[in-house]
């Protein structure tokens, strides 16, 4: 049970610093859905603080951890195929497609301290309020949009809703994640369509149409170290936008014992690396431009999921 009086939240202008702006930069819908969900959270006593460290520190060196690669793909196979059915079988409830891996009742990280939140969907509630804000905010103008690595496409769901005009595509290297996308678009009527694409070896007949925006959404962390073949496929395409949402390494302080612990994690599960170096040497080489990178201080136990990079590629 949480005990009132110890209880805070997050409230709008923590979620404008989560994000690296301000509250004036949220937009009103934003707002409102903020103002519908329960962001009240409990510090962690010591004692639990220190136990769920010693967890997270016994995780990082257990030999069972799965790392991401190529050997990973049945299991996202499972996954979405899971989600399918569980779509199919409530007559395509769009609720269902959110990705098993959201826990409930689970402590997680937020300004760099570990938090219990009141309600059990605290992290998936933050994600929607967080793509509400960034994708209100830098997608507008285009009018294509490119999700790669999309999986069940729940943010390609929610791009239909506020962008019905424009047109939306879903790559992934899982097969159930284009039957999703060909019944949303079958029985919603939304642009939109599913694509297979493997980050490892990029499609070199697939062309993104004119005045568009690609985005990956914690999809990149599966690829490690290899993430030059998609660089170079975004940079011979040139699309007009390019958003990362990710968990960036480079961004962690070593020196703070959170963003420690969570990039042993992220190394030890060879998520993402070296990608913000890289996107910084095409800086210097004159091919692309950063818009926008910030850390975003939150995520699960385990790592900060949601931080970005938002970048521009030169040639067009
Ligand atoms: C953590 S899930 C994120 C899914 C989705 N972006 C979301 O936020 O709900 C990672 C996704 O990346 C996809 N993926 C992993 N490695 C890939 C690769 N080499 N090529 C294409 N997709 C890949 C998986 O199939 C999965 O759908």
């Amino acid at each position: 049970m949480h005990s009132q009086k110890n209880l805070a939240e997050v409230t709008i202008e923590d979620f404008a610093r989560l994000f690296g702006t301000t509250a004036d930069d949220i937009a009103n819908s934003c707002k409102e859905l903020i103002n519908t969900m329960n962001f009240r959270y409990e510090r962690l006593s010591s004692t639990e603080r220190d136990k769920l460290i010693l967890n997270i520190l016994k995780r990082i060196d257990s030999t069972n951890l799965g790392v991401s690669g190529e050997e990973r793909k049945p299991e996202w196979e499972r996954g979405w195929t899971e989600n399918l059915h569980d779509f199919v079988d409530s007559g395509y409830d769009i609720s269902k497609l959110v990705p098993k891996y959201f826990k409930k009742n689970v402590p997680v990280r937020l300004n760099r301290e570990y938090v219990m939140p009141v309600d059990p969907d605290f992290v998936l509630n933050c994600t929607k309020v967080f793509r509400n804000w960034i994708f209100n905010k830098y997608l507008k103008d285009v009018d294509s949009i490119y999700e790669f690595g999309c999986g069940p496409a729940t943010h390609l769901a929610f791009l239909a809703g506020i962008y019905p005009e424009k047109k939306l595509y879903g790559l992934d290297w899982a097969k159930p994640s284009q039957e999703i996308i060909r019944l949303l678009a079958k029985h919603f009527g939304w642009q939109i369509e599913g694509r297979h694409f493997d980050f490892f070896a990029p499609d070199a007949n697939l062309h993104l149409n004119e005045n568009s925006a690609v985005y990956t959404f914690g999809a990149l962390e599966q690829i490690g170290r290899n993430h030059e073949a998609f660089l170079q496929f975004l940079l011979k395409e040139s699309p007009d936008l390019c958003i990362n949402v990710e968990c960036i390494c480079e961004l962690y302080n070593q020196d703070c014992l959170l963003d420690f612990l969570a990039f042993k994690y992220h190394k030890r599960r060879n998520y993402l690396d070296g990608y913000l170096t890289r996107l910084q040497e095409l800086e210097v080489e004159g091919k692309i431009q950063i818009v926008a990178m910030h850390h975003q201080q939150f995520g699960n136990i385990y790592d900060d999921s949601h931080s970005y990079v938002i970048w521009i590629p030169k040639e067009k």
